[in-house]
């Protein structure tokens, strides 16, 4: 039995005051952050969430992407401290970036995630195979790119090939696919609009069906839990987890343990209200 605690959008936050570092989008994500944002993402309760990690027994924590909110140095700080503290429980840690972490093309330049993150990341831009404690094959995609505007992700023609090939070589069984984007642009859950879903999400969609096998899709973004078979390649079903810590009134913060036994595996979506708690 191996289980897989997915967390993801922790949207660690701080607000910029030095106008040298607002001269990009971060002006607009800082201006909703002093609106908005600060006021439902609760990185207080960091300290809940280690608590509750450490009595979860996981074989593994994925980490798929939104660490930071407008990818500062203060902001990357916070949630590699976060990593680092949840890496004390000896379950490997495996992440991928989120369109926030790549949120200003200057982030990017810096290799500011790369930086932060050492191993525990794909080859920059690149996907990448490996096996989890068990040896389900997990593969990490990268989804997620600066934009000047929008949130709106993207896989190039070369990852696609890179993830065909990495599919390929992928040992026989059930495969678990770690990605920032959701591939279904709209779920009864939650409906992403042009601006804020992953371009060709078809392509990749296409490419894992296509391979037949049973694949468990596992993504952010999107802030809200859902659970969906795709309905027009019903081996892949796709999971989104809620944003870690927020606290909105139809988005209650929240990550998903699977637990996977053999070719069958169990989903169990966690939420916080006063405390963690799971249906
Ligand atoms: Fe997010
Ligand atoms: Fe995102």
């Amino acid at each position: 039995m191996t289980r897989v605690i997915h967390i993801t959008d922790l949207h660690f936050w701080r607000i910029v005051r030095n106008p040298l570092l607002l001269c990009n989008k971060r002006m607009l994500g800082n201006l909703n952050l002093l609106l908005r944002r600060r006021k439902y993402v609760r990185q207080e309760r960091v300290a809940a969430f280690i608590e509750q990690f450490s009595t979860l027994n996981a074989d593994v924590l994925l980490i798929g992407g939104d660490l930071t909110t407008t990818a500062t140095d203060a902001e990357y700080k916070m949630a590699a401290a976060f990593v680092d503290a949840l890496a004390r429980y000896d379950a490997p840690i495996y992440i991928t970036a989120g369109n926030h972490d790549l949120y200003t093309f200057e982030s990017l330049r810096r290799k500011r995630f790369e930086s932060y993150f050492g191993d525990r990341i794909e080859t920059p831009g690149a996907p990448r195979m490996t096996l989890l404690p068990g040896g389900a094959p997990l593969l990490i995609v990268p989804t997620a790119r600066p934009n000047f505007l929008s949130s709106r992700g993207g896989i190039t023609k070369t990852q696609l090939t890179a993830t065909r090939r990495l599919l390929e070589q992928a040992p026989d069984g059930p495969l678990i696919v770690l990605a920032h984007y959701p591939i279904l642009p709209c779920t009864d859950a939650y409906r992403s609009g042009l601006m804020r879903r992953l371009g060709n999400a078809d392509a990749l969609r296409r490419l894992l069906g296509e391979t037949g096998r049973p694949i468990l899709y596992l993504a952010g973004h999107v802030h809200v839990y859902s659970h969906i078979r795709d309905p027009l390649f019903p081996k892949i079903e796709q999971v989104t987890s809620a944003a870690l810590f927020y606290e909105k009134e139809r988005h209650p913060g929240g990550f998903t343990e699977i637990v996977c036994d053999g070719p069958e595996h169990t989903v169990y979506p966690w939420e916080y209200c006063d405390g963690w708690r799971h249906s």
